[in-house]
Formats: structure tokens, sequence, C-alpha cells
């Protein structure tokens, strides 16, 4: 165990602007049963950090079982800090829930991993984590060993994007049954890893990107390549689809509903797509990502295969995470971005 009961980590006092993220020091977690400490290497950077920081996102989950920001409310008014209490709503909050790094110490009763090995995960979930820091506290159950291929960067790109990627598309896609796909946002986080594993899968992979991303894209594997930028995305399909999987950031139901064959599927990963009728023959289930240590060992096999490489265009020291921050937020980011930790 390391010797100082501190660390650094990016905190935010309260909701607002990228501007609220500042490095401060704060007390190091302790792993409880079943969890690890992991000396974070790399954590990364996804839109729901930065929905979270201004005060949406997960917002309204991060206190649900364990009140982090009254401990760290307390402990930074021991070190003078203001405000001194919490500001409700999570706050304050050391972001993040990608992590990439390796295993400091082990708590009562975890014997599937070791000081030493190197580990990625989604810890925690919508709860608070803490990943934006020197150390963070994971279960057992949400981490992976690290693929043996990737640099801990590119590890820390892989957890909540692909997670999201596999259940959007093998658990509420049955991609297994669907297998002429559309995906929007396919430069994206979540839309660069689900061409890979839906390519990987044997579906018939059309994506949709920007002018700028259509060979980044066609790289990917993907058998057709939509140019958003060129017009409407759903007038250049030639034939319906059974499956579209909208990791546009954005809710394209309106137009995608008619590119469906009857019984085919719409799946959004945007809170503003529910509620909404949806025609009779259409399916449209709404992802909502979870943590899952075994479905992550699945696309690190995955990796180790070589087929699915995550790709990270950027990354910023902890001290840049405002940076970080205006960039995913652009929704014009190539792949992924990802924050470095220690040297
Ligand atoms: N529900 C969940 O559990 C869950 C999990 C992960 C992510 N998400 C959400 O899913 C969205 C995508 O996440 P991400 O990490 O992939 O984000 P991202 O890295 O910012 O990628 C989004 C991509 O969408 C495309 N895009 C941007 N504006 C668009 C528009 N107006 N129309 C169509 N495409 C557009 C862009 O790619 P091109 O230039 O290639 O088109 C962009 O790179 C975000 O809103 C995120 O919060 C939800």
């Amino acid at each position: 165990m390391p010797s100082s009961p501190l660390m650094r980590a990016v905190v935010a006092l309260a909701p607002g602007d990228p501007d609220v993220l500042e490095v401060r020091e704060v007390p190091r977690p302790e792993p409880s049963a079943g969890e690890v400490l992991i000396r974070v290497a790399a954590a990364g950077i996804n839109p729901v950090d930065a929905k979270t920081r201004s005060g949406a996102g997960a917002g309204k989950f991060l206190d649900e079982l364990r009140p982090a920001s009254a401990d760290l409310a307390a402990a930074l008014a021991r070190d003078g800090a203001e405000p001194t209490t919490p500001t409700g709503g999570g706050f304050p909050w050391v972001p993040g829930w990608d992590v990439a790094g390796t295993v400091e110490a082990v708590g009562f009763g975890v014997s599937r991993f070791a000081a030493g090995d190197r580990v990625c995960g989604l810890v925690g979930f919508p709860r608070a984590a803490g990943t934006y820091a020197e150390y963070v506290v994971a279960h057992v159950s949400q981490l992976s060993r690290s693929p043996r291929s990737l640099t801990d960067i590119e590890s820390a790109a892989l957890p909540l994007a692909g997670l999201t990627a596999w259940q959007a598309m093998a658990d509420a896609g049955d991609l297994e049954t669907n297998r002429r796909v559309v995906i929007t946002g396919a430069s994206g986080g979540v839309g660069h890893i689900a061409v890979q594993v839906a390519a990987d899968l044997g579906a018939h992979v059309i994506a949709v990107t920007s002018t700028e991303n259509v060979d980044f894209v066609r790289g990917l594997g993907a058998a057709e390549v939509l140019n958003r930028t060129h017009g409407d995305w759903t007038e250049q399909l030639d034939a319906p689809v059974d499956l579209v999987v909208d990791g546009s950031g954005h809710d394209l139901r309106a137009a995608a509903y008619a590119t469906l064959v009857p019984g085919g599927r719409f799946v959004s990963l945007v809170s503003s797509a529910r509620g909404e009728p949806t025609p009779d023959t259409i399916l449209a289930p709404r992802v909502f990502v979870a943590p899952d240590g075994l479905e992550l060992q699945l696309l690190t096999g995955t990796i180790e295969r070589g087929m699915l490489r995550p790709h990270v265009s950027a990354t910023f020291p902890l001290e840049q995470a405002a940076e970080a921050h205006r960039q995913i937020e652009s929704g014009t980011t190539r792949g992924k971005i990802v924050l470095t930790v220690g040297d």
C-alpha cells in the first residue's frame, strides 16, 4: 500500500462548466471485501462524464448507495477548502468511470486478481467511482485483465464504450438474428467499437459518419459507409435493415424507423428516446450501460484475436481535464480521448 493517505484527483466542487474541474489532494480509498485498489494509469473520457459535471448525466445516481460527496466534502473541509458542505446531487465529485492501471492491493476474499496485475474496467457506473485520480477501488466483478496487446491508455478507452456497444448490439439488438445493421455515430467512442465488433460477428455493417471520418470508419470493417455530410443517410440506403444502433448522441428515431424491416429494432443510447410511441412493427429498446467484467473479458478476447482495437485520438494529463471535457462536449471526437495519470 502507498504510504501517503492522500492522492491527487480531479475534483468538481459543484456542477458547472469544464473550468470547475481542478486537481486537489483527497483521501486515497481503501479496498473493502471483494474490491481491489487500482493504481490508475489512464482514465477514459466519456460524454456522460461531462454531462454529469454540468449537473445532468448520471448526477441523480452518484450518491444513491453511499454518500460519497459527503465524505469528500468533509475531507476537503479538513483541508481548508470551500465549500465545506456537500452542494447536493453528488457534489463535490471526482469524475470518471473508465479505468486502466495496476492492482496495488486487494481486499478481503479477492483471489481473481493480485497486486501487480494490469486491469481495466467500468467502475461503479452510474454511482460515483472517481477514476480521474491516482487510485480508485473497484469490485472484481467489474474488472477484466487488460489486453496484453494494448497499452494502458488504449485499455482505458475500452470499458464504457465497449460495453455499451456490446449491450446495444448483442443484448438489446439481438445481432445474432438481426444481421443487417446500421450504426450511426460510427467514428465516435461507442460507434467505432460497435462497427468492429459487429463486423467480427459477421454482420453486414452499414456505418453512418461524416466526410472527415469516412476512411477511418471504412478501415474499421464497415461493409458500407453512408456520408451524413452529403445529406439524409436514410435516403442513401438501398434496402431496409434489421437493426439501427443510434450512437450519434442525438435522437434519430424519426428518420430511422422508416429504414427498418417489420420486426426490426432501433436501439437508442439517449434518454430523450424514452416515452415516445413506437410503430407496432418496430422494437425500440434503450440501453443504459452496466459494468460487467465478464462481458469486458469477452471484448478483450476479441482484441487479443486482433479483431478489435480502441482508437485513442488524444490524451490529456490530469491537469487538463477541463480541456478534455471541452473536446468530448464538441461531439466531434474520433474514437476516444483518455486522461493520463502519473508518469
Ligand atoms: N445509454 C448509455 O448507456 C450510453 C453509453 C455510452 C454513450 N451514451 C451516449 O451515446 C452517445 C455517443 O457516445 P460516444 O461516446 O460514442 O460519443 P462521441 O464519441 O462524441 O461520438 C458521437 C459521434 O456521433 C456523430 N455525430 C455527432 N453529431 C451528430 C449528428 N447531429 N447526427 C449524427 N451523428 C452525429 C459523430 O460521428 P460522425 O462524425 O462519424 O458522424 C460523433 O463522433 C452520447 O450521447 C453518449 O452520452 C449512452
